[in-house]
């Protein structure tokens, strides 16, 4: 299966599951709070994908409200795309549109079209976005866009948001279609009131694989001796999810780093070339009490995918992990909401609180 981007879904709908209303006006659904964590959302990620309708309904800018404006990308069947839309005339961002290859050959706008083949094929277009760096998409619907991604298995995480009313028109777009989805039961990760509407975050595909792995890494860090550095737990898994190796910090020796004791029982397994490492904390990238770094450790090990949950807060040495890993090409995968349990194993650091810093 070839590379995509980690696919977020994003939508806001009526108590009974209407994104729009059937009148030319945008039906206003989000409260103000919650206008505004969309903004910084789209400020996370490295692209965000409407369909080509919610641009001619809604004419949407799909600008971020801090952060970098992220790259803007639609996918059209028909081509009819006004190039004076809000979706083309702002941003000083790359818009990309994919098309079928017929439609594409002809198709002029301000922006790069791209051929996705005949029929157009949504894998290549997330394989493209993926070759042109895009590691995290945002999908903002509409109704045919969101049905297209779910039915096709290709959501990691869905925020939806519900807002304090009906809608309660037949002829008005639904969040989805009717269609097989096969995500199940999805696992709820967060829920925030914004206002008067509520944020329900739910992850899926490899987004819940690695929150519940994660979660488990973070666990492991209770069998931690008392310790005057660290407590940090890491599991490590093949391309299908199996525990290859746990470890947590003094495992065997009050030095033994987490990652470094779960990797010394696979040496040179043939598996580490698909395998995920999941560690509570960000792995070190230079430290005092052994010569070789946990980055370096995964470096060598050829470690694909990295998951961690705190980004190491500078106390004993300036923390590059992420950095290096990434500079070397490994994927680098941050989930920060489970850090409020690496920050409860090492509360016996000097300026480290149960609470959110940020
Ligand atoms: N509440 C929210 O969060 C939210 C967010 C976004 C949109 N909306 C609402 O959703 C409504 C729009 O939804 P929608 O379902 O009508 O449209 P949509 O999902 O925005 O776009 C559908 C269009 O995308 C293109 N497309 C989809 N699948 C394709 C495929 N497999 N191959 C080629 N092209 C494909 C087609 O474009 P062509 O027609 O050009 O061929 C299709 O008509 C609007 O009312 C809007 O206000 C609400
Ligand atoms: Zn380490």
């Amino acid at each position: 299966m070839s590379k995509r981007p980690y696919v977020l879904a994003s939508a806001a709908t009526s108590l009974d599951g209407y994104l729009d209303d059937t009148s030319d006006e945008r039906l206003l659904l989000s409260s103000p709070e919650d206008f505004e964590r969309v903004g910084q959302v789209r400020g996370g990620v490295d692209a965000i994908l409407v369909g080509a309708n919610t641009i001619r309904a809604d004419n949407p800018r799909l600008l971020s409200r801090s952060g970098p404006n992220p790259v803007k990308v639609t996918i059209t069947g028909s081509g009819k795309l006004d190039p004076e839309a809000g979706f083309f005339t702002t941003g000083d961002v790359e818009k990309l549109v994919y098309a079928p290859s017929s439609v594409a050959r002809r198709l002029e706008l301000p922006a790069t079209v791209v051929d996705a083949g005949e029929p157009l094929d949504i894998h290549r277009v997330l394989a493209d976005l993926a070759e042109r760096g895009i590691q995290r998409l945002m999908v903002e619907g509409g109704s045919a866009i969101h049905t297209l991604f779910f039915t096709e298995g290709l959501v990691d995480e869905l925020q939806l948001v519900i807002a304090p009313f009906f809608v309660g028109e037949a002829g008005a777009p639904r969040f989805v279609g009717p269609g097989s989805f096969p995500q199940g039961r999805m696992l709820l990760a967060e829920t925030r009131q914004l206002g008067d509407v509520v944020l329900l975050r739910y992850l899926t595909g490899q987004g819940a694989t690695d929150f519940t792995r994660l979660r488990e890494a973070a666990e492991l860090a209770e069998n931690c001796p008392p310790s005057t550095t660290f407590r940090v737990g890491s599991i490590v898994t093949d391309s299908r999810n199996t525990v290859l190796a746990t470890g947590f910090s003094g495992e065997t020796d009050p030095h033994d780093h987490a990652e470094e004791a779960a990797l010394a029982k696979l040496g040179n397994d043939p598996r580490l070339a698909e395998a995920t490492i999941y560690s509570s904390l960000e792995p070190c990238s230079s430290r005092a009490s052994r010569p070789l770094s946990c980055t370096r450790h995964i470096l060598d090990a050829g470690i694909p995918r990295v998951v961690f949950a705190w980004r190491e807060p500078n106390l004993f040495v300036d923390a590059q992990g992420t950095e290096l890993l990434r500079a070397a090409g490994r994927e680098v995968v941050e989930i920060p909401e489970l850090a409020y349990l690496v920050r409860r194993a090492n509360s016996h650091l000097p300026g480290v609180s149960e609470e959110p810093t940020a």
